[in-house]
């Protein structure tokens, strides 16, 4: 492997600014390994409307496809909020995107570092050494894509709505697969999350889950939870958790409290993984920050790019199997979190840096 070639979609807001800081990062890090960055860049969300028409025009699709990942920005802002939902940016670029590439298996780790309890809303006496699970969530099933999914007049002039759950046993044990083998590498528990005391998928959730585990990793360490006790228990004690594993929305109502209770949303990245593997051998994936598009900093200089390059760190693990460099990368934000230099959203009203200070600080650290 000598270069990495990836496509690169800023989008919105923060995205632009951000993910220049990433590619500066990504350089450092990469270039004493002798690897080169082969990056393509195409617009997506707010500014692909403006500019195509489309929130995913096919050009942009052309140019991830021909790359082995995609390195996501931040998509959506207060200019496209009045268009009609299926037509926002969030929406009309993430769900087909996902869609187009398989992209069924969703990671978001829910770390917080301990130098940054305060930045947490629980108390910092339930989380002394602060967080580190891990969320994965099912990405192109479920009630998200199940037909019928339609609006209906009734016959007495009623109008009704139709949204449907859907999951087979395959697209469970391809996910159940994620879940496992990031157990493996982490503290070897997976606790499945469901509804199966209301919901028939659910039944089939858990019966599929059972059965997998016990043929294919009977080392883990297997529970599950209902997902409104799983609701609670995330914020009574996040650390009881390893890995939590679920299907489509209630892994995104799930990470979205697991990524607020991890403190600031600067500091949340993903991966979200594809059916096929690419050039290297390794799974095609979009790598994306949780946090948005921050409207209200955007262009200032201001924003937080430890989760961008935190997606930048899992796209290095994931799809091109470095995981030196990823480590690397990790520690260096680490480092530099530690030693104090923060942006204003993880700086507790103390001294902060722009997003340019910080980004040179982490490249210092790279050495
Ligand atoms: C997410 C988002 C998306 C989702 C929306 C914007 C379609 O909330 O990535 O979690 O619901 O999956
Ligand atoms: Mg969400």
């Amino acid at each position: 492997m000598k270069t990495l070639k990836f496509a690169v979609l800023p989008g919105d807001g923060i995205g632009p600014e951000v993910m220049d800081a990433t590619l500066e990062v990504l350089k450092a890090a990469t270039a004493p390994a002798g690897l080169e960055l082969d990056t393509t860049q195409a617009d997506v969300g707010g500014i692909a409307i403006d500019n195509h028409g489309s929130a995913l025009p096919e050009s942009t699709l052309e140019v991830c496809r021909a790359a082995d990942a995609i390195l996501f920005g931040s998509v959506g802002g207060p200019k496209w909020e009045t268009l009609p939902p299926a037509e926002q940016p969030e929406r009309a670029a993430l769900l087909p995107i996902r869609k187009a590439f398989s992209l069924f298996a969703n990671i978001r780790p829910g770390l917080l570092f301990k130098e940054l309890v305060d930045a947490s809303p629980l108390r910092p006496d339930n989380i002394p050494n602060g967080i580190d699970i891990v969320c994965i969530r099912e990405l192109t099933g479920g009630i998200y894509f199940g037909q019928p999914k339609e609006t209906r007049t009734l016959d007495n002039g009623e109008k009704m709505a139709l949204d449907t759950m859907v999951y087979t046993v395959s697209e469970i044990e391809r996910i159940a697969e994620v879940a496992a083998v990031t157990a493996k590498a982490r503290g070897g528990r997976v606790c499945s999350v469901d509804k199966a005391n209301v919901l028939q998928t659910s039944v089939l959730w858990r019966e599929t889950v059972i059965a997998y585990f016990k043929k294919n990793h009977p080392e883990i360490e297997l529970s599950h939870m209902y997902v409104d006790n799983a609701a609670q228990q995330l914020v009574r004690d996040p650390n009881q958790f390893d890995v939590i594993f679920t299907e489509n929305m209630f892994g995104d109502i799930l990470s979205d409290e697991m990524a607020i209770i991890c403190g600031s949303l600067g500091m949340m990245s993903s991966a979200s993984l594809g059916l096929t593997n690419n050039q290297y051998g390794f799974p095609y994936g979009l790598y994306e920050p949780a946090g948005g598009t921050a409207p209200d900093i955007a262009g200032k200089g201001v924003a937080n790019p430890c989760a961008q390059i935190l997606s930048a760190a899992m796209m290095l693990r994931y799809s091109f199997g470095l995981d030196e460099i990823a480590d690397k990368l990790e520690a260096a934000i680490r480092g530099t979190v530690e030693s104090g230099i923060r942006t204003g959203d993880i700086a507790f009203g103390k001294k902060s840096v722009g997003t340019q200070e910080m980004t040179a600080a982490i490249i210092e650290r790279l050495g």
